[in-house]
């Protein structure tokens, strides 16, 4: 294929088209009938096990797939991630955050330099720092130590981070590292955000860390400031130095804020913001609260599911087969939207972070898209909507969308051993049990469904039928894991992070710009100016359209006093 060729002009693509319409002709239930083609449909790897039997196909449709993948050169596009290429053409970058786990002695090049000793000369900086914190050894304009951490970004300089802090906070070993700190988060702009932040918080036992990669963008800058005024006002302006600190990859700028350079932080323009987990982004903040052996773990775990991706072929490749299926889903099914539904409610950021709230989305920013990576216009929806919640509490929610309105492809996700096991006097089955009943017992309700036969055999009255009745053949997948500690949460991000590049490889569109959340920033920007001259010369709204003037009139009006 050229590179100039989009991938629905290729055959594997034409054949897949064809292929929509044997499947559609078989119910799952019948798909599920077969065991040698589950069988098929399951893999395990470092103690994870994928099963995705459940999805509308068979092994025909695995093996087109396949074909496919070779049609979109997909191997190659890897290759050219992992090796530092610029693979980002329109900010002309290389997409390395799988360079931010790689063992001390990996090698991995951008721009014909080594990053990995530039990697860990970042992270053995923050062990040191957080160790420092954390034993009291640094300490604060008072003379107290620093026990509570408020860590200051939006989008991905926040939602991976706050993922991952609260999938440990119940973990018995992060537990025990955390014991007497806190550490929060304030992205938002909202004042209430602000308030909440650092609601009940001492600014003399309190650290602030700015996070954000280009240390520009309005809401943390002014967040920062609030903040930075908040420590001056208690402790005087000197105290900055010892109460805040930054994440950056632009330092000169983190200096003309008053940071110490010494109290930054590195990280690289290879590194993707909703990709930037693993950077300092995530582990100073995280390292603070927990020390930096376990989230070290973390690493460890991306950096297994980096090899895997990496090396594995591609038939038991999970990221592979994720993003195939999604491509299949969205593209030759038509099915737009996925929930991601963790029985696991320490996984409840999980979502957010895939989706992350239509802002900044390792899926949605990365696959949101309407060109092809050569400007071409996509003849063909790619990316999808993601959403999700965990179950059980989904399933009182809008599950009932899923099992009788519209078909979504779901991501059940599932942890063998609870963080918190509990078990009740007198009772067989444990809370742990019971979650986990309803995460095997969904995905065959939504395939199976309940035909009226069915219904009618067990005397449902025959007005209730239709709406008893359950269509069946929504597909899902379910994703087994040992249990949630550092190395598992570390794996699951990987896989996640690495299924939307391979969605985005296979549709032949740039998975590592961000160019749709421009417009409504400088938009921003031109209704925060005209909110500045009506505020100090008290001139009326001019420009924009009559709808925006109105609202921000009577914006104004009700603030006026
Ligand atoms: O929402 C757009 C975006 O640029 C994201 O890609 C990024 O994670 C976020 O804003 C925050 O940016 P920064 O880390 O530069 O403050």
């Amino acid at each position: 294929m050229a590179s100039s060729t989009l991938i629905c002009e290729t055959q594997p693509w034409k054949a897949l088209k064809a292929h929509v319409e044997d499947i559609k002709k078989t119910h799952l239930r019948d798909l599920m009938g077969d065991s040698e083609r589950c069988k098929s449909m399951m893999l395990e790897f470092d103690g994870l096990f994928l099963d995705y039997s459940r999805q509308c196909g068979n092994q025909d449709t695995m093996a087109k797939l396949l074909e496919l993948a070779e049609a979109a050169h997909l191997k190659e596009k890897i290759g050219k991630m992992y090796s530092g290429e610029h693979i980002n053409n329109t900010e002309d970058r290389s997409v390395l955050h799988v360079a931010l786990r790689a063992p001390r002695d990996a090698v991995m090049s951008s721009d014909g330099i080594n990053v990995v000793p530039e990697v860990w000369k970042v992270l053995d900086k923050i062990n040191e720092f957080s160790e420092k914190i954390r034993s009291g050894s640094w300490i604060g304009a008072t003379g107290k130590a620093l026990k509570d951490v408020v860590a200051v970004g939006i989008g991905g300089s926040f939602l991976g981070p706050l993922f991952v802090h609260t999938a440990l906070q119940t973990d018995s070993e992060a537990v025990a590292c955390g014991k007497g700190r806190q550490l929060r988060f304030l992205a938002n702009v909202d004042p209430v955000d602000v308030a909440k932040s650092i609601a009940g918080l001492n600014p003399e036992t309190t650290l602030v860390v700015v996070v954000s990669k280009t240390f520009t963008t309005a809401e943390t800058m002014l967040n920062a400031r609030t903040l930075r005024e908040w420590i001056s006002a208690a402790l005087g302006p000197q105290a900055v130095a010892k109460h805040m600190v930054a994440v950056s990859t632009n330092l000169a700028l983190v200096e003309q804020f008053g940071i110490d350079p010494n109290n930054a932080f590195a990280f690289w323009d290879w590194v993707g913001g909703r990709y930037s987990v693993c950077s300092a982004v995530g582990v100073l903040p995280l390292s603070l609260q927990y020390g930096f052996p376990l989230v070290e773990k973390f690493l460890k775990g991306a950096s297994s599911i980096d090899k895997h991706f990496n090396s594995a072929p591609f038939e038991k490749n999970i990221p592979v087969l994720l993003g195939l299926l999604s491509v299949w889903n969205v593209s030759f099914l038509g099915y737009p939207a996925r929930a991601i539904l963790p029985y696991c409610q320490a996984l409840e950021k999980f979502a957010p972070h895939i989706q992350q709230a239509c802002v900044n989305s390792v899926s949605m920013e990365s696959n949101g898209k309407g060109v092809s990576i050569d400007g071409v216009p996509l003849p063909f929806e790619a990316g999808e909507i993601d959403f999700g919640e965990p179950g059980t509490n989904g399933q009182h929610s809008f599950y009932q969308l899923i099992h009788q309105g519209r078909v979504i492809p779901c991501d059940f996700i599932g942890v063998v051993k609870s963080q918190q096991p509990v078990y009740l006097k007198g009772e067989v089955v444990s809370n742990h049990d019971e979650l986990m009943s309803n995460f095997f017992a969904q995905p065959d309700a939504l395939a199976y469904g309940k035909t009226a036969e069915q219904l009618l055999g067990e005397k449902v009255p025959q007005h209730l039928v239709p709406h008893k009745t359950f269509s069946g053949n929504r597909p899902s997948l379910s994703l087994l894991l040992p249990s949630l500690n550092a190395y598992n949460v570390g794996q699951l991000l990987a896989i996640y992070e690495h299924r939307v590049a391979v969605e985005g490889f296979v549709w032949g569109i740039n998975s590592f710009d961000q160019w749709g959340v421009e417009l409504g920033k400088s938009l921003a920007s031109q209704v925060r100016k005209q909110l500045n001259k009506a505020r100090t010369n008290g001139e009326p709204v001019e420009g924009f359209n009559y709808s925006t003037r109105t609202l921000l009139t009577k914006y104004l009006e009700g603030n006026s006093d």
